[in-house]
């Protein structure tokens, strides 16, 4: 009885939630933003229905997959592939016209368990990993061949944060079984298997900071140096107060130089301390939820605005923006660093409604005309 109570409950949420309207009587971000760039947003496969359906159609004109396009989602653990959930959201972009960034071909910490070793346990050799994941990309970027995804994010993440360490993220099982010339190797992989009008892109977090911005241009400055076919990079953008324009403005000069398309490809900005790098919970001034109010929220608006007012300027530069999640409520920031302190880093709240930030940057847009 109470089995069933539980279970009539749960089914008609979901059925609510899947027929359920959002509310859209607002202009969309896309239309705001009109031509400056692409503007997207982080998915689930079970966002194509109902309420997040009708958000990411009213505002959004690109979408990545958060985590259904990563290598620990595709590989199975018989080594086979599989593409269900990734195609759920590119049928939706396909029935919507709208487009996906890939993300991603290459990632450590998205590399399945024992992937890079052999059935003894034992690391594979260089050629071995190379010959192993060549397949992979090849699979992966003649599956999604078509109109639908425009870029891959080809390597995501393999610098290093501290200062005095070197270049590389030398901790990666990457890096350890091929040195720093897999990065190449991927982009060239990928060129070999991508159709000609899909771009390469390198994606990373922090790329702001000005130690972890010039490591970042070294690395790409190498590869387009040395013919490597890149066409971009993505700044991850998940940022936070310290943040500055001049920040910003810096990293789009110095990677622009290069001849290299920028991409926003992450962006949330949390209402609490930056939290990137090593011990980024204990560095945390506040360990409990704060509400969301007063000139904390008064500050969100502030600098999303300011972040809009730069990115606009740098149109010609960003070819594409994506938020890191449809809403407040699904932001992975609600658990990292600290699980279960509410976070409200997005444009809209926990009820699919645009709150300030989102109103800010529309009143700067229309400064304009
Ligand atoms: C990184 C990855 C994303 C995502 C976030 C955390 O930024 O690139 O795919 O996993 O971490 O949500």
């Amino acid at each position: 009885m109470k089995g069933i109570g539980l279970l009539t409950l749960v089914s008609s949420l979901i059925l609510s939630s899947e027929t359920m309207s959002a509310q859209t009587d607002y202009t969309g971000l896309k239309e705001i933003v009109g031509d400056d760039f692409k503007i997207g947003v982080a998915v689930g496969p079970w966002h194509m229905a109902g309420e997040a359906a009708e958000l990411i159609k009213h505002n959004y004109n690109t979408m990545t997959a958060e985590n259904v396009m990563k290598p620990a989602s595709i590989i199975q653990r018989d080594g086979s592939y599989n593409f269900a959930a990734g195609d759920r959201i590119v049928e939706f972009a396909r029935e919507n016209g709208m487009t996906m960034r890939g993300h991603t071909l290459l990632w450590h910490a998205s590399t399945p368990r024992g992937y890079l070793n052999d059935a003894e346990g034992n690391p594979l050799t260089k050629e071995q990993v190379y010959e192993k994941h060549e397949k992979y990309i090849k699979a992966v970027l003649e599956h999604y061949r078509g109109d639908v995804v425009f870029c891959w994010d080809v390597v995501n993440e393999a610098l290093s944060d501290g200062e005095f360490e070197s270049i590389y993220r030398e901790s990666s099982p990457w890096y350890k079984a091929c040195g720093p010339e897999y990065i190449a190797w991927a982009f060239r992989t990928a060129r070999k298997y991508a159709d000609d009008n899909v771009k390469l892109y390198y994606n990373d977090y922090n790329l702001v900071d000005p130690v972890k911005r010039e490591r970042c241009y070294e690395l790409l400055k190498g590869l387009v140096d040395a013919g490597v076919p890149i066409d971009g990079v993505g700044l991850q953008a998940h940022w936070s107060h310290e943040l500055t324009e001049e920040m910003i403005q810096a990293a789009i000069d110095r990677f622009s130089s290069l001849g290299l398309d920028v991409h926003i490809t992450e962006l949330d900005f949390t209402v609490y301390d930056n939290f990137h790098g090593p011990g980024a919970a204990e560095r945390q001034e506040s360990k409990v939820t704060l509400p969301y109010e007063g000139a904390l929220a008064e500050r969100h608006a502030e600098k999303y605005e300011m972040i809009f007012r730069v990115l606009h300027k740098n149109s010609d530069k960003i070819s594409s923006v994506t938020f890191w999640n449809i809403h407040d409520g699904s932001s992975w920031l609600n658990n990292f660093p600290i699980r279960g302190r509410m976070d409200y880093p997005l444009l809209f709240d926990r009820e699919f409604k645009p709150k300030a930030p989102f109103f800010r940057i529309e009143e700067y847009y229309k400064s304009l005309k």
